[in-house]
């Protein structure tokens, strides 16, 4: 450490300010010193402004999206810009003005015409993510003079997710935002008239949607005018740049946080250099985008921090005679902006590197994040999958250092980086800037990136590659070469050999063989290197270079410099990913009843939740001696607990109290169905991630310090890491083997089958990544008399029951309330009451507010996924395709307890045949024991899984005999009447109806021959087609949990408050159930009003799932609705009333009872398992889904271009929602099969501590993001069939819909069989989903791959 009392000097001396101010939403704050360990997120929800959401807290997720505007002193500008408030210091942003959700509309105000178009177009479903959509676009639309383009709002809302509406309606609601008709403003746009092509008004391009520029749905979005939301302005609503702020001279800070932290904002270099002097180990920050995940997630800690952003001398971007020199702390998107320039103005022989540089910080993480995160941040950071060092690399750049005396030394970039995040700079030092140089003519240089997701994604491999060319005699002689590679080693490295080796040479086909081999030795990834799949990444530094290889060749035949071009085919490899914007249509007809029922009437919470004021369980305000809990949590996979010391944890700062099983005053063993579950583990941990303890403390931090702090003492066990091995060692759970019988399966198998295949199929699991986490707040009355919650479930009355359960209290003195929860997709219902459990206990010792929120990664290394399966299957049929046996049999991995594993295996076993007609069936189940957190249920319960096995024998079927899948499927669908392998009669088929209507709608026969046509015309870029059909059975298994109550309250005001057991997680079951009341009593659907679920007002709810709870609990508010309506019938009778509202007051004063208790049961429903027989499913729901979707063989990156659905969904309730719940459902099945790949530390990844989950948060786990929906995105319900089962005819939607993503993995490897073709590869092979790049690339079998893996090369999944 320095001399302390220089610095004093410095700071009294130079006016080192501790005056920190901020405003926010118009209101200016004083920024005390002490805050600056806080974030700007947790300081706004700290001040009560709890719209912005925290998702992630990692900047991968984008729910925390605030704006931030500041004066640019030298641009004489202001600055609008959308940041990451979860990553952005708090006196990171002193001196700005942050505008929130609550900042730009609210119902009072009147809502900001962003906010009234989302609200308007069903862009939000549970909410969560909205504000941070709308604070997005709010963005957008501020920071730019002229309206955006449609592309441009895509682009923008990249670092956003949304896991409930599949992005189509956000899209579409901020599409109106969008240029119009003057916006004829692309090149491409004259080319396209000139042949007849219409143009899309918005886009400037050719129509995607195909229709007329008349008819185009685009045309009719007109931008909402200010005065129409109500009267007023935009430039009255809009808060203005602060005056001060424009006045206010920028001071240098001088503050402090928690643990001594010091915080420095110098204005000068001087002074950041002599803050080095006196603190060399401090450390620079400028986006805080690597510094704050470290200090988060890394345990990194800093006492000194100096921030950086607003020195002069860091922040210079020079554009001179030898090239642009970039400092240090130049901001992405100000790099972008500077480098489109030079660009568009300099010579194009000039230009290269900026152009790749360009083109590759758009594929560099999220807007808000590239708003912030600078150049030397990235460089200084060194990390081995930087996007940016390749190209400093390759381009020759040089890297200009300053030590605290003043002296500057210039490095080359392709000498900078020394190690793993080690570069050449010393502790004295600091980067000054960048220089980058002109390119020459003849030299050519292309970035490369390939990463798992392509949006908003860390590189798997990424690349910058030079060449620099130059003719002797006839011949183009290599003079200079860099092919440097990140992705493949500790460090971004350049490939020396093979640039030796190209140094000199003739550029022709020749060279391009024989440099191959070359590379392949150059670049060494061991097997278990970290990250893992050695066999994709180094096939891809081979790809890369052919596709450069391929680039410059063309690059120089464009200009007429080689006489050979490349063959047309070829061109492919380097024809780049350009994305117009989505297109989707949506076609239903209007089955009215009453006054509500089946209009697409918004979702009622949907106003308060594009302003912020919707509340979720950590919205809730608490007393001011609330405390928070973390978990202490096993780090072993199984182990015997030998310690446990908490004496250091009980010293942290803040902490209150610490419970473990010896604490638990009722029964530590809990459970859904079977209680094999502890509640704190006692003696022995069965999985990483197993809660032992709670500690309370004041803040949500101290109590994760505390946490920490508790050492544990483990005897390692054995441990089961997969399906396969706790099937070759006979661990399962008990009383879980299942078996169904149909015929005789041996029988057929011998006597009438032409052909018998034999086969396995993997399936992998998946994450929830409900966008908010599990959160619940308890508290104790009556000094423990009674526990009350809030709490984020599916099934609050699981909460009570568990709750109770570990308090030893009756169920009539535990209370939950849910009022709405931020998605849960089956990851609330049974795990979510653990949590709260584990609070109640702290709550009940310490007689006090107790709130538990977890961490993003906590929560998913905690709650347990989707279950992963293992099917193997013997198919018997003839020669025509039919079907005519199957014996299957089926595991799933139910991790360490049983929890929801075997209804879950139940429900694939019952799909386990789709569709189709089998009259020979066996199949056997059993649940996986393995030390894992305990799997649940997810959307779809078991049954993707098991349907997802079957349209795998389906595709093998018609490989051995040479037809279409289509071909299969249709002939072995079910007809009406038939006996399902388990017993049941199928009523009420509509599966031909539907796929009839789809082959239409989807012209497949066409779309096939168009994808041939192009596949024979593009050897590297390939397309695929796929029809895939679904039938989902509707009811919970399980039949006493088909039961539902209701409460139903008129008031003499005439409004109506409903309660009833489901909950509203988005999916819009509140807004269905009031449009049911609503008819029922033939008034507005306003007059309705649904507060809360609430274990006291209806009791023994079965959890909110199945998909049954609109049929369920409108069916049961409806009774209730008619009980009423039967007691106010005389009352009616006798005198005719002008309104609702006075029948209600006139029924009150003859003392009629204006409240009713409903109920349902779901009839004729019951399996009986010992017999293998009975009716399991009220009615199936069907539907079927068309996808076409282009691979880049080279890379195994993909993009759908066409998704197309019809499901039947009888008269629906809410044709909006449900379409809502169709494209939602879509997307998120798009990512458990093409995206989301959870990897966990087993046999086949060893670079992750065994039992571990690697993929725990946005950054290495990735759901699709707007970027990855279908170009073209239908979706149409099938007209005139209404559902003689169900409420109003109408047909539940939630589940059935997720598996007909299956259809874009089908495309993926009808377009990988294209690719394997012109390798003469023909046989069948599998390919697991999800079918991520890598295994894409590695399917694509070609010369390149086969340096690396054989032809049967399976990439490894954890299952
Ligand atoms: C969600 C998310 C997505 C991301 N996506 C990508 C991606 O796609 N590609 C990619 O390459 N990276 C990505 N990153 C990493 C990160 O954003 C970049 O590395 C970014 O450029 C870092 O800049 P910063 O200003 O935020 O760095 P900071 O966190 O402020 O600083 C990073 C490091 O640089 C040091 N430093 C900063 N300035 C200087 C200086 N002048 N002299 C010496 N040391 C200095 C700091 O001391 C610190 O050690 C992502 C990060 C996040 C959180
Ligand atoms: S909470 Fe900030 S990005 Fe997720
Ligand atoms: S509405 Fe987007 S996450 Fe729920």
């Amino acid at each position: 450490m320095g001399s302390l009392t220089k610095m004093e000097e410095l700071v009294v001396g130079e006016g080192w300010s501790k005056e920190a101010i901020l405003y926010v939403n118009g209101v200016r704050r004083v920024l005390p010193d002490g805050l600056a360990h806080l974030t700007l997120l947790q300081y706004l929800r700290d001040i009560g402004l709890t719209g912005t959401k925290l998702g992630c807290g990692e900047g991968g997720c984008g729910a925390c999206t605030v704006m931030a505007s500041c004066y640019d002193q030298h641009m004489k500008k202001t600055m609008h810009f959308a940041i990451n408030a979860c990553l952005a210091p708090l006196y990171s942003v002193e001196g700005m003005h942050i505008i929130t959700v609550e900042g730009i509309g609210n119902r009072q105000r009147g809502l900001h015409p962003i906010q009234e178009s989302l609200a308007q177009a069903h862009g939000s479903q549970c909410g969560f993510c909205t504000p941070g959509f709308i604070m997005s676009m709010y963005a957008l639309l501020r920071s730019n003079k002229q309206p955006p383009t449609e592309e441009q709002i895509e682009e923008n809302l990249a670092g956003n997710l949304c896991r409930c509406t599949g992005y189509r309606p956000i899209i579409d609601a901020f599409r109106v935002f969008a240029k119009t008709d003057d916006s004829l403003y692309t090149n491409s746009t004259s080319a396209s008239s000139s042949t007849n092509q219409t143009i899309c008004p918005s886009t400037g391009k050719p129509c995607l949607c195909g229709s007329s520029s008349e008819a185009c749905g685009r045309k009719q979005h007109r931008p909402i005018s200010y005065s129409e939301t109500d009267g007023s302005s935009y430039n009255e609503k809009e808060l203005i740049f602060p005056p001060e702020l424009l006045l206010r001279k920028i001071m240098p800070l001088s503050l402090h946080g928690f643990g001594g932290l010091k915080w420095y904002r110098p204005l000068r270099l001087q002074h950041v250099l002599y803050l080095k002097s006196c603190y060399p180990e401090a450390k620079l920050v400028v986006g805080n985008t690597e510094v704050g995940i470290e200090t988060k997630f890394k345990n990194a800690q800093y006492q000194v921090l100096i921030c950086v952003t607003h020195v002069v001398e860091l922040n210079a971007l020079n554009v001179g005679e030898d090239g642009i020199e970039i400092g240090a702390s130049v901001r992405l998107t100000q790099l972008q902006q500077v480098l489109q320039k030079v660009v568009a103005e300099r010579d194009s022989h000039e230009i290269s590197s900026c152009k790749a540089i360009l083109e590759q910080l758009k594929w560099f993480a999220g807007k808000q994040i590239r708003n912030v995160a600078s150049v030397g941040g990235n460089v200084c950071t060194a990390s081995p999958i930087s996007d940016l060092n390749p190209l400093w690399m390759a381009s020759n750049a040089k890297f200009r250092l300053i030590d605290c005396e003043g002296n500057i030394r210039t490095v080359f970039a392709k000498d900078f980086f020394l190690g793993y995040r080690k570069v050449d700079i010393r502790h004295d030092e600091i980067l000054l800037s960048i220089l980058l140089p002109w390119t020459r003519p003849f030299e050519f240089v292309k970035e490369f990136k390939q990463a798992h997701r392509r949006e908003d994604d860390i590189a798997l491999v990424n690349a910058g590659m030079r060449a620099y060319i130059r003719a002797e005699n006839e011949d183009w002689i290599i003079a200079d070469v860099s092919i440097v590679y990140g992705g493949v080693a500790a460090l971004s490295l350049s490939s020396s050999r093979t640039e030796k080796y190209l140094m000199g040479k003739k550029w022709d086909k020749k060279l391009l063989e024989d440099v191959l081999n070359v590379l392949k030795e150059d670049i060494n990834i061991p097997e278990n290197a970290p990250g893992g799949m050695a066999e994709f990444r180094k096939s891809l530094t081979l790809s890369f270079f052919f596709k450069f290889f391929m680039w410059v060749t063309h690059e120089m035949n464009v200009e007429g410099h080689f006489k050979e071009g490349l063959h047309a085919t070829q061109l492919s490899a380097i024809q780049p990913y350009s994305r117009p914007s989505s297109f989707g249509s949506q076609s239903y007809e209007l089955a009215r009843h009453g006054t509500a029922v089946g209009l697409p009437m918004i979702h009622l919470s949907s106003k308060l939740q594009v302003t912020g004021e919707a509340e979720y369980t950590d919205d809730t305000p608490t007393s001011q001696n609330t405390l928070h809990a973390a978990l202490i949590l096993s780090r072993r996979a199984h182990a015997r607990i030998l310690s446990i010391d908490d004496s250091r944890a009980k010293s942290s700062p803040g902490f209150s109290g610490l419970f473990l099983a010896k604490d638990v005053p009722g029964s530590n063993k809990l459970g859904p169905v079977v209680h094999d579950e502890e509640l704190f583990a006692s003696e022995v941990v069965t999985c990483v991630g197993q809660v032992i303890g709670i500690v309370v403390a004041d803040t949500h931090e101290n109590a994760k310090a505390a946490a920490s702090n508790v050492e544990i003492k483990y005897e390692d066990l054995p441990a089961i890491l997969s399906i396969r091995e706790a099937v070759d060692s006979g661990s399962f759970h008990p009383n879980t083997a299942r078996s169904l019988v149909k015929g005789d399966v041996e029988w057929c198998f011998k006597s009438s089958c032409d052909k018998i295949i034999e086969g396995e199929v993997q399936v992998g699991g998946q994450e929830h990544f409900y966008l908010e986490p599990q959160s619940s707040l308890v508290w104790t009355v009556d000094a423990g008399n009674e526990v009350h919650m809030i709490s984020s479930t599916q099934a609050p009355q699981k909460n009570q029951e568990y709750a109770a359960n570990v308090l030893d209290l009756p169920l009539s003195k535990v209370v939950c309330k849910t009022k709405r929860i931020g998605g849960g997709f089956g990851g609330k219902e049974t795990r979510a009451s653990f949590f709260a459990a584990a609070a109640s206990v702290a709550s009940y010792h310490l007689r006090t507010a107790v709130k538990i929120t977890l961490d993003r990664d906590v929560d998913m290394m905690t709650t347990g996924q989707r279950h992963s399966f293992l099917g193997k299957y013997k198919v018997g049929f003839t020669n025509e395709g039919k079907v005519m046996g199957l014996d299957l049999e089926i595991y799933n991995n139910g991790g360490n307890s049983l929890d929801l594993s075997v209804s879950v295996l139940e429900r694939a076993m019952f799909t386990s045949e789709n569709v189709y007609d089998i009259p020979h069936v066996k199949i056997r189940g059993q649940v996986c024991f393995t030390n894992f957190p305990s799997n649940t249920a997810f959307r779809g319960f078991g049954g993707p899984q098991g349907m997802l096995i079957a349209e795998n024998w389906i595709q093998y079927i018609a490989s051995e005999l040479q037809k279409s899948p289509e071909e299969i499927r249709e002939l072995n669908f079910h007809n009406e009447g038939m006996v399902l392998h388990y017993g049941q009669v199928l009523e009420n088929c509509t599966i031909r109806q539907v796929w009839d209507e789809l082959k239409i709608s989807c012209d497949f026969q066409n779309a096939r021959e168009a994808v041939s046509s192009f596949n024979c015309q593009n050897r590297w870029r390939k397309r695929g087609v796929a029809m895939v059909p679904t039938k989902f059975g509707i009811s919970f298994t399980a039949k006493h949990m088909n039961q539902a109550g209701a409460l139903v309250q008129v008031y003499i005001d005439g409004t109506v408050l409903v309660t009833h057991g489901g909950v509203e997680m988005g999916q819009g079951l509140h807004t269905k159930v009031a449009q049911i009341a609503a008819s029922s009593f033939n008034i507005p659907l306003s007059s309705v009003f649904i507060s809360e679920t609430s274990t006291d007002k209806v009791p023994n709810a079965s959890p909110t799932a199945a998909s049954a709870s609109s049929d369920m609990y409108g069916a049961a508010v409806l009774d209730a609705c008619e009980q009423i309506k039967a007691r106010m019938e005389p009352i009616a009778c006798r005198q005719k009333h002008s309104s609702f509202a006075q029948l209600a007051r006139a029924c009150h004063m003859e003392r009629i009872d204006l409240s009713a208790h409903g109920f349902y049961i779901t009839p004729n429903i019951g399996f009986d398992w010992k017999l293998g027989k009975g009716a399991p499913f009220s009615y199936y729901t069907y539907g079927a889904a068309f996808a076409e979707v282009e691979i880049d063989a080279l890379t195994g990156d993909f993009y759908t271009r066409t998704a197309d659905i019809v499901m039947d969904l009888g008269y629906s309730l809410n044709p909006a929602i449900d379409v809502g719940q169709i494209e939602g459902a879509f997307i998120q099945g798009l990512g458990w099969v093409a995206l989301e790949e959870l990897k966990w530390g087993d046999a086949h990844h060893k670079w992750i501590r065994p039992g571990n989950l690697f993929t725990c948060g946005p950054g290495t786990y990735k759901i699709p993001s707007v970027n990855d929906i279908p170009l073209k995105f239908k979706v149409s319900l099938l007209k005139g069939a209404p559902n003689p089962k169900a409420i109003h005819s109408s047909k539940a939607v939630g589940e059935p819909p997720f598996f007909l993503a299956s259809a874009v993995l089908f495309a993926i490897k009808d377009a990988i069989i294209a690719a394997r073709a012109e390798e003469g590869l023909n046989e069948w092979f599998p390919l697991d989903n999800p079918a991520t790049p890598e295994r894409i690339r590695m399917a694509c079998v070609d010369s390149f791959t086969k340096h690396f893996a054989s032809p049967n090369y399976r990439p490894k999944l954890s299952v």
